[in-house]
């Protein structure tokens, strides 16, 4: 079973901050899972709230702010003293981070809450322009948005996100049309989701820190797991 780390190596590092992806860029796991909201200036920026309140010195939403404001707070401290100084990333400086490591870089769209007009199409170029297409998995809850972005750039994986399983999910995934099937923990072994293991539409399952709920999930047939403690269950799971 394959491993992301969620939101970077967010256990021991404050989420979706470059220490958090530095960290997981040195380690073997398959993938790096990080969100993408857009500023009030139509910046991409890395970070999983659309509000900056629990983890930075400021207050307000992503989308009201410019990224030169953004750039002023500091996104480390609210997690420990050590990493005071950290600052909201930017998507490109998140992707510089992988240019030299062979991870698959999840890229969640966050516009299920607000509809950032011209995402997909930006995160598409940031992308290309980096030649990382064969690298990165787009995945939203907006499946309007992975609908686009496999319209725009077909050779670009996706996978549609779910917090529960449809009644039919294998027709679902294929009329989207989506690659994967990313879901919340607890719906991916109920027992409608083993037609979706027998198609062969990957199911990847968020977010599992738990040792022995990823064992269940192995056996299951999950292909792979987002954690917040990638180094933790590489060591479990890399002699399975
Ligand atoms: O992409 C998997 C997972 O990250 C989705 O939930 O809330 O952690 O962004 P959330
Ligand atoms: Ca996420």
């Amino acid at each position: 079973m394959k491993i992301f780390a969620h939101r970077g190596a967010s256990g021991a590092f404050p989420e979706n901050t470059i220490a958090a992806f530095k960290e997981a860029s040195y380690l073997p796991v398959y993938g790096v899972e990080f969100d993408v909201h857009m500023t009030a200036d139509d910046e991409l920026v890395v970070i999983h709230d659309e509000k900056i309140n629990r983890t930075s010195t400021g207050k307000g939403y992503v989308k009201d702010k410019t990224l030169t404001e953004l750039k002023s707070y500091d996104f480390g401290s609210w997690f420990s003293p050590d990493f005071t100084g950290e600052t909201i990333p930017t998507l490109q400086e998140v992707l510089e981070v992988f240019c030299g490591t062979d991870h698959i870089l999840n890229i969640e769209l966050k516009s299920d809450i607000f509809p950032y007009e011209g995402m997909v199409e930006k995160v598409i170029t940031n992308v290309t322009d980096m030649q990382m297409e064969s690298r990165v998995v787009l995945s939203s809850f907006d499946h309007g948005a992975i609908q686009l972005a496999k319209k725009l750039a077909p050779s670009i994986e996706t996978g549609a996100l779910f917090m529960e399983v449809l009644v039919n999910p294998v027709d679902y995934i294929r009329n989207i049309p989506a690659d994967a099937l990313h879901v919340l923990f607890p719906a991916a072994i109920r027992p409608s989701m083993r037609e979706l293991f027998e198609s062969g539409i990957p199911v990847r399952t968020f977010t599992v820190n738990d040792e022995n709920y990823a064992r269940m999930l192995q056996q299951a047939g999950v292909e792979a797991i987002f954690t917040d403690y990638p180094e933790k269950m590489h060591a479990l799971l890399k002699d399975h």
